[in-house]
Formats: C-alpha cells, structure tokens, sequence
C-alpha cells in the first residue's frame, strides 16, 4: 500500500521533514535534489535525526557527533551501524513509502 509523505513540487533542496508511519518516526530530506527517507532514529543511541546537521553529503548526529555519509548512510566512524535507509516510492504528484 502506497502511503504519500509530500508532494513533489515541495522537494527543494534543503527540505527536512519528518513523517509518522505505522508508528514509526520517517524522516523525508533532499540532498544534491535527491530525496531520501530514512528512519529518524541514530543507529548508535536512537537519537532523532531531525535536528543532525548536514555539511555536503554528510549528516552527523547532534547526541555524540557520529557522521554518515549519504546516500548510502554508511557511518564515517566504524563502531556504528549505518543508517537505516528507506526506499521512496512515488504515486501521481506525490512522494511516499510502500508498506
Ligand atoms: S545517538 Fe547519534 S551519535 Fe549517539
């Protein structure tokens, strides 16, 4: 089933926009106007993602400053797992998640 997050036209870059979806927290983003959902969570103490900082193509918590790199969210230190990366699915004007 299709669940639509944001309409295309909204996908600048810079946007930074976090989604529930069946009780999880999703967090939507475009980076080099490429968009991409992930859940918001860290992968090393499960801190929101929502306020990392982006610097280029890299995204670093703000609990313990652990960076990874996207797209593929492989961590830049590796004592900690990478992101947990969700695949965009797109239905008419919208973007969204199949579940
Ligand atoms: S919770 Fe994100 S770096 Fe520790």
């Amino acid at each position: 089933m299709f669940v639509p997050l944001e309409r295309l036209i909204n996908l600048n870059e810079g946007y930074r926009r976090t989604f529930q979806v069946d009780g999880r927290s999703l967090l939507l983003l475009v980076v080099d106007n490429q968009p991409l959902l992930l859940v918001d969570s860290c992968p090393h103490k499960g801190a929101p993602l929502n306020t990392a900082t982006l610097a280029g193509n890299v995204l670093r918590c703000q609990r313990h400053g652990i960076e990874f790199q996207l797209p593929d969210g492989l961590p830049l230190q590796a004592s900690c797992p990478g992101l947990s990366m969700l695949k965009v699915a797109y239905e008419g004007d919208r973007i969204g998640i199949d579940v």
